[in-house]
């Protein structure tokens, strides 16, 4: 059985507000499962659930084997870090990392053998009798962190720990999680809105909208096969361009026609696109799969396109060329030296067989 298992959950606040909506989702042990998803979709009251700070509407929740929906948070041996890690500021660093262990009437002995090897995990045991005021926003995290740490939990919960943080500091605090979690070896459920976070720390991500679950998988599966159009566009920087138009056929071969371009649909994807004949469909495709045909071997009549370059972005690694139809824009991804010339048409070469299309009216992925 999963170490955190939720059945058919949803939440339904006072007033009426389904904030979660019949979640199911399985949590293995030594997972690390990043919750993701726009404000207001749900994350942090799916994990506060969990945590048992909030009741659970409908549905049941079960920590290995055991049902928890009744069960006091206290009694769930889970420990929680949120976003605002409010420190006690009157207590010292040791203090403050001890207060959980003390309020549990453990021996003094254990408390500081638990603080000190939690101070030694996360780097902070030169700071343990400084106070929070005297700690830069990293390393008040840290000490946040080593509260939950020195319990020993069978499942940490993360909500947002690293949006307090500048941007710089979330990065290297992001590859500080990363290694925590192997030294650790337990089970998180880790709630973000942030997509980059998500992608790099999880084993899975699941991603939610409006209460739902919308795709539960690993990073890279959910990056090339997302479930929908709004895991499409949720998942990857710079967003995944969308363009409606028509599936039509010429020739017993299958193109997407935008209106002002035509692209030849692989073969591959026939049968998939082939109930869509006749039909408008949204086409979707990443920045990095679309090509200047200067510099691109894989051009043919057949996958390439003209637009207008309306921006510019040099990013130092690669350049971010924004595009326009006629009737779309989009982005694509160049080379680091690359340097179209604003107002000018160019022409673009779409990898084909890394595009998406999406019913339009479920959103739901067709290919
Ligand atoms: N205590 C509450 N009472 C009523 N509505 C709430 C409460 N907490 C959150 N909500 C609502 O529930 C929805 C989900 O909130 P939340 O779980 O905090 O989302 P997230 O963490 O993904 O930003 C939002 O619409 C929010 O306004
Ligand atoms: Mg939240």
């Amino acid at each position: 059985m999963a170490q955190v298992s939720l059945k058919g959950v949803s939440k339904i606040y006072k007033g009426g507000i389904k904030a979660v909506d019949n979640v199911t989702l399985g949590v293995e042990n030594r997972e690390f499962l990043v919750l993701v998803g726009p404000s207001g979709c749900g994350k942090s009251t799916t994990l506060r659930m969990i945590a048992g700070l909030e009741d659970v509407s409908e549905g049941k929740i079960w920590i290995e084997d055991r049902i928890v929906n009744d069960v006091p948070a206290k009694d769930r041996n889970i420990a929680m870090v949120f976003q605002n890690y409010a420190l006690y500021p009157h207590m010292t660093v040791f203090e403050n990392m001890a207060f959980g262990l003390k309020l549990r009437h453990y021996p003094k002995e254990e408390v500081i053998r638990r603080v000190h090897e939690a101070a030694e995990v996360l780097g902070i045991k030169k700071m343990l009798d400084r106070r929070p005021r005297q700690l830069s926003g990293g390393e008040r995290q840290r000490v946040a962190v080593g509260r939950a740490i020195v319990r020993k939990p069978l499942v940490f919960l993360f909500d947002e720990p690293l949006s307090n943080l500048d941007a710089k500091m979330r990065v290297s605090m992001r590859a500080e999680i990363h290694k925590l979690r192997l030294r650790l070896q337990t089970t998180f459920i880790y709630v973000t809105h942030d997509q980059t976070e998500a992608m790099t720390l999880g084993d899975r991500i699941a991603v939610m909208k409006d209460g739902q679950i919308q795709q539960c998988a690993d990073p890279i599966d959910v990056y090339d096969k997302p479930a929908n159009k709004f895991v499409a566009g949720f998942i990857g920087s710079p967003p995944i361009n969308f363009l409606n138009g028509r599936i039509i056929q010429k020739e017993r071969k299958y193109y997407f026609d935008e209106g002002g371009f035509q692209v030849k649909i692989g073969e591959e994807m026939h049968s998939s696109v082939a109930p869509y004949l006749g039909k408008e469909v949204s086409f979707g495709i990443r920045a990095e799969d679309i090509y200047d045909k200067l510099f691109t071997s894989l051009a043919s009549p057949e996958n390439t396109v003209r637009a207008t370059c309306e921006v510019v972005e040099p990013m130092g690694s690669e350049v971010y060329v924004h595009l326009n139809t006629g009737k779309h824009t989009f982005v694509a991804r160049v080379g680091a030296h690359d340097r179209p010339e604003v107002n000018r048409d160019m022409d673009l070469v779409f990898d084909m067989s890394k595009v998406h299309f999406f019913d339009k009216d479920t959103e739901k992925t067709i290919i």
